[in-house]
């Protein structure tokens, strides 16, 4: 599908439905389930072949029936309450400013968003995404595909601050910190931890222990939240743009409001000019 124009009308599109996740996810108290629809569609990236990635895919019943999507057809469904008041907006842009919104509303970092996504109906096939029960190498191989590094890895596993594991989704129960509406660093505090009755640790959190190169992210964002929030907002904004080029049209609203203010400044000038020039002339006629 082609990709959306993105003018004025869509960036102020994207304000409203910016405002509206936020009451949603406020109203339903969704936002961990939206961060993973986010990551989901995005994370089947594959940058040899540049197919998968944030393309809004995953609204596909073909691709939203894979095992690992088990329980995202909520957040589809909560995002189509969204998307048939604002039809210009593409899936791909809905899903991934969703994310954004989840991470920024429950105390998270603010991630940079770009729109100018466009949709594709290709979904790639089942097996992209990780797989729980495996360790540091499947980790590497997963993320790496996409073109990520070991700091996005352990950073962007940080999204488990939000949420719980569903039995009769995943087959994991519970959640991996005692607040699990509010994002913080609080998933590696307790990773770091051995004693953690009551929460979860699927094998690919503990792998990022075992993993000496992983380890150490993980002993730093335990200790600082600040360094944590910056590597994460980094990181999900290249896992929101994997595959994604912004066109020289499209921009962000600072980039939107640069101009207008720019475009402004430009006629003052001109106004001024245009001023003095006519008190010029006319005291040069008034001397005659
Ligand atoms: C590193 C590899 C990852 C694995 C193996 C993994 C696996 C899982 C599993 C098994 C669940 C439980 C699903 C359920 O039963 O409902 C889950 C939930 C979740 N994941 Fe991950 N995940 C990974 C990375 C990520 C990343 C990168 C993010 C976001 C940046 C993320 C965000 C979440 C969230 C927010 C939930 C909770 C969803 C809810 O409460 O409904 N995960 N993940």
């Amino acid at each position: 599908m082609a990709a959306p124009v993105v003018d004025a009308a869509y960036l102020r599109e994207i304000d409203k439905v910016r405002r509206e996740l936020r009451a949603l996810i406020a109203s339903k108290n969704c936002a961990p389930i939206m961060l993973r629809l986010a990551w989901h569609d995005a994370g089947t990236y594959d940058v040899n072949t540049k197919t998968g990635g944030p393309n809004g895919s995953i609204r596909h019943e073909e691709e939203y029936k894979h095992g690992a999507n088990a329980g995202l057809k909520i957040a589809i469904d909560l995002c189509e309450t969204v998307k048939v008041k604002h039809p210009r907006i593409t899936y791909a842009d809905l899903y991934q400013l969703a994310g954004v919104v989840a991470v920024e509303v429950t105390g998270g970092p603010t991630i940079d968003f770009v729109p100018g996504r466009r949709d594709s109906s290709v979904s790639p096939r089942e097996g992209r995404l990780p797989d729980a029960k495996q360790g540091a190498a499947h980790l590497r191989d997963i993320f790496y595909r996409m073109g990520l590094s070991d700091k996005d890895i352990v950073a962007l596993s940080g999204g488990h601050t939000l949420g719980r594991a569903h039995p009769e989704r995943s087959g994991f129960d519970g959640p991996w910190t005692r607040e699990p509406l509010k994002f913080d660093n609080s998933y590696f505090v307790e990773l770091i931890q051995a004693d953690n009755e009551g929460l979860l640790k699927l094998p690919t959190d503990k792998a990022l222990m075992e993993d000496s190169e992983f380890a150490r992210y993980v002993k730093l964002y335990a200790k600082d939240e600040d360094a944590f929030f910056k590597d994460y907002a980094e990181s999900h904004k290249k896992l929101s743009e994997l595959g994604f080029t912004p066109r020289a049209s499209s921009g962000s609203k600072s980039d939107a409001t640069t101009s207008v203010v720019l475009a402004q400044s430009a006629v003052g000038v001109a106004v001024a000019a245009a001023v003095v020039i006519l008190s010029y002339f006319y005291e040069v006629s008034r001397r005659k």
